[in-house]
């Protein structure tokens, strides 16, 4: 297996809040990043397709559609945009790095060539980052996802 990663960026801002709790308890969860009129953040974005490198191209996939379906799939939607508004495939979800990591995988999948897409990997800061890489999550009513296997470090 060849592992090929795209990384590009964008630019939003967001706000950390569950609907169903109480002022108190978003605060003391979130802290500031429940603050009511949201915060931004420069994201980072790295996909990866995984696959053998086929024999006539010596591709695993081609990079100008990997680029061009995040480009027209996912950046024209978030770019300078407000992730709790403005962006239809994340209503009533919690735009947590997490929740985006699968969000952004859940787009990619039935766009890219089938089986070739291996990790969403979004990053919120230098330091902070959640990877998903499609194991079965389940989005709640509450529009936050659970039960996802995310891999995340937080130094
Ligand atoms: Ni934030």
């Amino acid at each position: 297996m060849v592992y090929v990663t795209r990384r590009v960026s964008f630019s939003a801002a967001h706000r950390l809040y569950n609907p169903q709790w109480s002022e108190e308890r978003n605060q003391a969860v979130f802290d500031k990043c429940a603050n009511p009129h949201g915060h931004g953040h420069n994201y980072v974005v790295e996909v990866t397709v995984a696959g053998i490198p086929d024999p006539e191209t010596g591709y695993v996939v081609d990079l100008k559609l990997l680029a061009r379906v995040l480009e027209e799939e996912i950046l024209s939607k978030v770019d300078h945009k407000h992730l709790n508004y403005d962006v239809d495939f994340l209503r009533g979800v919690n735009p947590t790095v997490e929740n985006l990591a699968i969000a952004f995988w859940q787009i990619l999948e039935g766009k890219l060539p089938a089986g070739k897409l291996y990790a969403v990997r979004v990053y919120e800061s230098e330091n902070n980052y959640a990877e998903y890489r499609g194991e079965p999550v389940e989005l709640t009513g509450n529009g936050v996802m659970r039960h996802g296997q995310l891999r995340e470090e937080r130094p």
